[in-house]
């Protein structure tokens, strides 16, 4: 199955791609994920764009097009993938129809003035990806990961100023895709507010899974 979800930064878009890729058994694919790590390597990619994702703009089309190309081609995705942060803007929808048609898109819906609490409170472990929030889902010991003791980090992007870029672009540049999918018939939305259990129950529902 190729799935993608959207939504804006903080829906719980990752949250819930860890749960339901495990359950699928299939790659969680965050192009955000992928470019974290090649930030942190010091790759080529990575120093050209590191500085746009600490401001929060989108990098350029061709690099992630690339990055996710490549990732696509592990035997892991035979079979499938969820995309978590990808297709960004129409462009990079348009280009996956040419090597990943997708089965279907869930929406995360949530009032904008949920966002900005949750990103701020954001913390995530650099190892194993587990993400934290300090007040709806902090972790057991402060400041570590539950899994593996690795010391947590607050994402250089989640700082308020680049959270309020990051919504101007998911507004201008991402939002538009929501009218692009559903004109195809691939939209589902769901609510993405409410225990991470609950938006876990709505996600499956959309995909006609039974609980
Ligand atoms: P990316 O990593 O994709 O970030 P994003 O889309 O902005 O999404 P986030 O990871 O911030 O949020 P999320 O929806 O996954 O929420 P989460 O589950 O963590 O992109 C980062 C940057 O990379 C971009 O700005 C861009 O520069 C670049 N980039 C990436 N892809 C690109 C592309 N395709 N093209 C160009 N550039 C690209 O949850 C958030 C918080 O809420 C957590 O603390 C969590 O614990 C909490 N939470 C989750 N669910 C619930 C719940 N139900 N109730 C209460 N709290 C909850």
């Amino acid at each position: 199955m190729r799935i993608a979800f959207l939504g804006p930064p903080g829906a719980g878009k990752g949250t819930q791609a860890k749960l339901l890729a495990s359950e699928l058994r299939v790659p969680h694919l965050s192009t955000g994920d992928m470019l974290r790590a090649a930030v942190k390597e010091r790759t080529p990619l990575g120093l050209q764009a590191e500085s746009t994702m600490k401001a929060g703009k989108l990098v350029p089309d061709a690099l992630v097009l690339d990055l996710l190309r490549q990732r696509l081609q592990q035997p892991d995705a035979a079979k499938g993938a969820l995309l978590d942060g990808f297709p960004r803007n129409v462009a990079q929808a348009e280009a996956l129809t040419t090597f990943l048609p997708l089965d279907r898109v869930i929406y995360f819906e949530i009032p904008v003035g949920e966002l900005l609490p949750r990103l701020t409170e954001r913390r995530s472990c650099p190892a194993c990806g587990t993400i934290y929030n300090l007040r709806s889902h902090p972790p057991a010991k402060a400041g570590r990961c539950d899994r593996d003791g690795t010391e947590l980090v607050h994402r250089p992007d989640d700082r308020e100023e680049a959270v309020r870029t990051r919504l101007e672009v998911y507004n201008r540049e991402t939002a538009p895709l929501l009218e692009y999918f559903r004109s195809k018939g691939l939209l589902s939305t769901v609510r993405a507010t409410g225990s991470v259990e609950e938006v876990q129950a709505a996600v499956r529902a959309a995909l006609g899974r039974r609980s």
